[in-house]
């Protein structure tokens, strides 16, 4: 597991994730994308399991899913579990808001 910190406090990181966009980070070789309810932050993978598109395009429901741009399939930003369409689960990255910034823990390749 890597573990990497985004930011420099709470502050700043909700400032760079703004509530219910989607941020694009890069961390070491991997990008991954970024989202926030209120100060919870949620961490996926950047590209569609169904046709790889960059999810950074796509937007965030009320209903805490990420849809995708191309074919609107639509993910579960806490479980990464698929809510509509036919491909494999997101892969979701664990978080935590500190005071000194977002954690994130990546699995090794
Ligand atoms: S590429 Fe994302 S739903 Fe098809």
């Amino acid at each position: 597991m890597k573990t990497f910190i985004l930011g420099h406090s709470k502050e700043e990181v909700l400032r760079l994730v703004p509530e219910n966009s989607i941020r694009l980070v890069q961390l070491g070789e991997e990008k991954i994308c970024l989202t926030r309810k209120g100060e919870t932050v949620y961490g996926f993978e950047a590209f569609c399991p169904h046709r790889r598109v960059s999810l950074a395009q796509g937007f965030v429901t009320p209903f805490r899913e990420v849809v995708c741009p191309l074919h609107q399939y639509r993910f579960d930003i806490k479980t990464g579990s698929v809510r509509l369409g036919d491909c494999r689960d997101l892969q979701v990255f664990s978080t935590e808001l500190t005071d000194v910034g977002l954690k994130i823990l990546l699995p090794d390749q």
